[in-house]
């Protein structure tokens, strides 16, 4: 049993390491100390690395991942780049257009930048932003960070992407440390140790490492069981592994569920996308998860799994409480499934948070409609962010189809929306203030319908 990973090409041969060991705590460890923290947390993008897998190169947040996801794996970090004939295209960029003062940020940026370069062969500004979503700057200004980013990545490609080793993950690098390669093998591990620590991306998970310093006994990573990655389309009805990452669903729904790309995009950054997932999001049960609105607005069931069979039910009936679920402790989520929209049925959602980019709901609406002419002949609502749980809102769907659009929703719904859930006050925003912006998406949404 031990780990062994590629970082910037050398071989890695770890006998020993604690499961709550981070990538970034160890490249600081073995003196590759260009990875920066800055926040531990997957906000700065300060220890951005790239990450080959197979034919694919993307971006991750080393502070949130632990080592053993890595076994078999290829990493690339900012001491890569430069060569004896120089620094990469993006470095030189950004010398040449005076993108970085105190430089603190600048090895993440050159990372996002970097993978950028290599996975386009022309990049818009769009692209860039995209890009550079979750890194942030304190001093230099974004003008001149975006601007090297996209004379890098526009220029002639002078710098092929890095070469590609190839080594079957073991099932378990340490004693610690299970990850699994199939779904069998998970689901007997998580039967004979139903307290394992679970986790897929560690994108949430991971925030207990770094926050609250947890050190958990073992951990079941179920990052690299490919069935967990599959979906299928079947009959109108779209079935989702659990273990699809939101970049994965980007393309996904790119091709059969459109209305819901921008809400994918606002979700973390493109790091957080990378190696966040769909079983993830549901697992944590979070009340400012984003998917959940969506899949309860489309009825959605979900899979629970264990080692001697599984079960479907209604999503909407799976969170009991704050960060409180059905799932049962030998059990893991496996899937998702629902019907996709019908020519006659139109899917709006609106997320409200205070940074574009990289953070999580205030606020998220997301509405299911189906239309007959100009009436709505049926409305389903998921709300995020507004109680304990993701919200099934049946008062205020009801209240919609009633309704109809040629009158204001606002009046009507500011009063139904509090006998679906009762707003919760804190940090992000006042009750009133999440009452009163979930209903505004609302009425915009009407107004878009009538304005069409
Ligand atoms: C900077 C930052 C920004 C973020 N922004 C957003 C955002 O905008 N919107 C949003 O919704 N979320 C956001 N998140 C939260 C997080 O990225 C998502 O919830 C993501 O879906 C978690 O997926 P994961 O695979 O990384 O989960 P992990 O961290 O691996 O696991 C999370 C929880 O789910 C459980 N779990 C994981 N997989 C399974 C499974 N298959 N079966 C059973 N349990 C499982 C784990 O036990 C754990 O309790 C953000 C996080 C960070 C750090
Ligand atoms: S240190 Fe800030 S995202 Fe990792
Ligand atoms: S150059 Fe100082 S934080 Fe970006």
């Amino acid at each position: 049993m031990s780990l062994r990973f590629f970082i910037n090409e050398q071989e890695q041969h770890v006998e020993d390491f604690a499961p709550e060991t981070t990538l970034l705590n160890y490249l600081r460890q073995i003196g590759l100390t260009g990875t920066k923290e800055g926040c531990g947390t997957g906000d700065c993008g300060a220890c951005t690395v790239i990450l080959r897998q197979g034919d694919t190169l993307e971006t991750l947040n080393s502070c949130l991942c632990p080592i053993g996801a890595l076994d078999g794996a290829q990493v690339f970090t900012v001491e890569s780049l430069a060569s004896n004939e120089g620094l990469h295209p993006v470095q030189q960029a950004m010398v040449d257009l005076h993108a970085s003062q105190c430089g603190f940020c600048t090895p993440g940026f050159v990372m996002s930048a970097a993978a950028l370069y290599w996975q386009q062969q022309s990049v818009t500004r769009d692209d860039v932003l995209e890009a550079l979503g979750g890194n942030l700057c304190r001093c230099t200004g974004y003008r001149p960070i975006i601007d090297a980013t996209l004379a890098a990545c526009n220029a002639e490609k002078k710098e092929p992407a890095p070469t590609h080793h190839t080594r079957t993950p073991n099932a378990a690098p340490s004693a610690a440390y299970a990850l699994p390669q199939s779904l069998e093998q998970a689901t007997a591990i998580k039967q004979a140790q139903p307290e394992i620590t679970v986790l897929t991306g560690a994108t949430d998970y991971g925030l207990a490492l770094t926050q609250t310093l947890e050190q958990p006994a073992a951990i079941l990573d179920l990052s690299r069981i490919d069935s967990l990655k599959q979906w299928q389309l079947e009959s109108n009805t779209l079935t989702l592994g659990a273990g699809l990452s939101f970049t994965a669903l980007e393309s996904i729904f790119a091709k059969h569920l459109q209305s819901a790309v921008p809400l994918l995009k606002r979700i973390g950054s493109r790091q957080i996308r990378n190696r966040g997932t769909l079983g993830g999001n549901l697992g944590s049960a979070s009340p400012i998860g984003d998917l959940p609105p969506l899949l309860i607005a489309l009825n959605a069931e979900v899979q629970l799994c264990a080692h001697d069979g599984s079960r479907w039910m209604s999503l909407a009936a799976f969170f009991t409480g704050y960060r409180t679920t059905q799932l049962q402790p030998n059990e893991l989520i496996t899937a998702v499934r629902f019907a996709l929209l019908n020519n006659d049925e139109t899917l709006h959602c609106h997320k409200i948070s205070k940074r574009h980019e990289d953070d999580i709901s205030t606020v998220l609406t997301c509405l299911k409609l189906k239309h007959q002419g100009n009436t709505i002949a049926g409305a389903k609502l998921g709300l995020g962010g507004m109680a304990a749980t993701p919200i099934d809102a049946q008062v205020t769907a009801e209240a919609i189809l009633e309704l109809g659009l040629n009158q204001s929703w606002l009046p009507t719904l500011t009063e139904r929306i509090t006998e679906d859930c009762s707003p919760m006050s804190d940090a992000r925003a006042s009750s009133e203030y999440r009452i009163h912006s979930a209903c505004g998406t609302l009425e915009r949404t009407r107004l878009e319908l009538i304005h069409a």
